[in-house]
């Protein structure tokens, strides 16, 4: 039996039903229940065994009190990091939070005042400007580029954008969603030295780390030059995509300089006082542990499913264009050229029946554009495949 097939027999679970926001929600977000779910980034697949016997044995013992972080959980954080990304995480650095978008709200809130300009790179994962805008923050970007069916950093804008609006804050997201890019580390240095000249601060989201393929390899910020720009860096990540833990609300801030630690402690103490999550914190360590056989069963469907969309795509609808999957498992589609007329809702929700992701959800001038969930069963892609390819015969 194929790695896929074994994976998506052992692992695929319905989740209708189950309070899943993703399949749940179907009718409050998009207004129809019977819709094919391949929006929210979560996934249909069981977290690894060795995550489900560690939650099971911490709830039979039947106690949920405050709580110690042990050793072992930062010896496996560390060695997790070290073994895939090559970088020493010192203890000092860790802080959490409850999940990604809290980090980033705080960061923002930590480091910067009302109407400071922080910068994005659209199109991008549509919390990032929530939160700059919640937060009563000018929000300044720099869109990507197209070039050649590669979305690509267009370092002018971007230096530009940050001389003229005096940026205080630049929110990084490496791997990118939507666009499923792996930053080089050229692209990275370029970013990071105009980020240096300008004294401005990098968060970098590197929530998708775990997720690269082929010959794209994840360098996380931390490792661009040798941790040159650390002074001026946090790196938010979590197993909340990798081992499919969203709901178990735990997440890490890395900050390695102490500077700009204290700032976010004295932060923390002035506002937040919260405690790591238990369940978070044991599905974390014993996945980091034991869960890489899983990761990679996971992965190899996840390519599966891609290669699938892009072969079958350009079979039967090669005007839809498919971005390259380098990271994340999200992929990003255009498909402004089979709309003739129509709405790219009109299209995929309404006659396709499938709810995913809108492309301007993601920033000004993507609504031809669409973002599916690739960590599905292929047999849910398959579905989504027929019927964008039935009804771009129609059209
Ligand atoms: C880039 C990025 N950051 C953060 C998140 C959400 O993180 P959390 O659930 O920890 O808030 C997502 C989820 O899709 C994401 O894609």
């Amino acid at each position: 039996m194929s790695r896929v097939k074994e994976f998506v027999e052992k692992y695929y679970v319905e989740r209708r039903n189950t309070n899943s926001l993703k399949w749940d929600a179907l009718k409050e977000r998009f207004g129809d229940s019977e819709l094919l779910a391949l929006w929210v980034a979560d996934m249909e697949f069981k977290t690894p065994e060795c995550i489900r016997e560690a939650l099971i044995e911490r709830v039979d013992h039947g106690v949920f009190g405050y709580t110690k972080l042990p050793e072992s959980y930062y010896d496996e954080y560390e060695s997790w990091h070290k073994k895939k990304y090559n970088i020493d995480i010192e203890k000092k650095w860790i802080r959490f939070a409850p999940g990604i978008v809290q980090a980033i709200l705080w960061v923002i809130q930590a480091y910067t005042k009302k109407d400071d300009a922080v910068i994005i790179m659209p199109p991008v994962y549509y919390p990032f400007a929530n939160s700059i805008r919640n937060s009563g923050r000018k929000l300044v970007e720099s869109p990507l580029l197209e070039d050649n069916g590669v979305f690509k950093i267009d370092y002018d804008t971007f230096e530009k954008q940050i001389r003229e609006n005096d940026v205080r804050l630049y929110i990084h997201c490496s791997p990118h969603n939507p666009v499923g890019r792996v930053w080089t580390l050229e692209e990275q240095k370029k970013v990071f030295e105009i980020c240096e000249r300008y004294d401005v601060l990098v968060l970098s989201d590197e929530i998708h780390q775990d997720f690269t393929y082929g010959d794209n390899k994840q360098i996380s910020a931390l490792d661009v030059d040798g941790g040159r720009y650390n002074k001026r860096l946090i790196v938010a990540n979590s197993g909340s995509k990798t081992f499919n833990l969203a709901s178990l609300v735990h997440s890490t801030l890395l900050i390695p300089d102490e500077d700009v630690r204290k700032v976010f402690d004295k932060f923390s103490k002035e506002n937040l006082g919260a405690e790591p999550s238990l369940l978070g914190q044991i599905a974390l360590e014993a996945g980091y542990r034991e869960g890489h056989e899983w990761l990679e069963g996971l992965k190899e469907t996840i390519v599966f499913n891609y290669n699938l969309l892009c072969e079958e795509l350009a079979k039967n609808a090669p005007e839809i264009k498919v971005y390259p999957l380098e990271g994340t498992y999200l992929v990003f589609l255009n498909v402004e050229k089979v709309l003739n007329g129509k709405t790219t809702k009109q299209f995929i929700q309404d006659e396709c029946g499938l709810a995913i992701d809108f492309g301007d959800w993601f920033g000004k001038g993507y609504k031809n554009y669409v973002r599916i969930n690739l960590a599905t069963s292929p047999d849910n892609i398959r579905k989504a495949i027929e019927r964008i390819v039935k009804n771009c015969k129609i059209s």
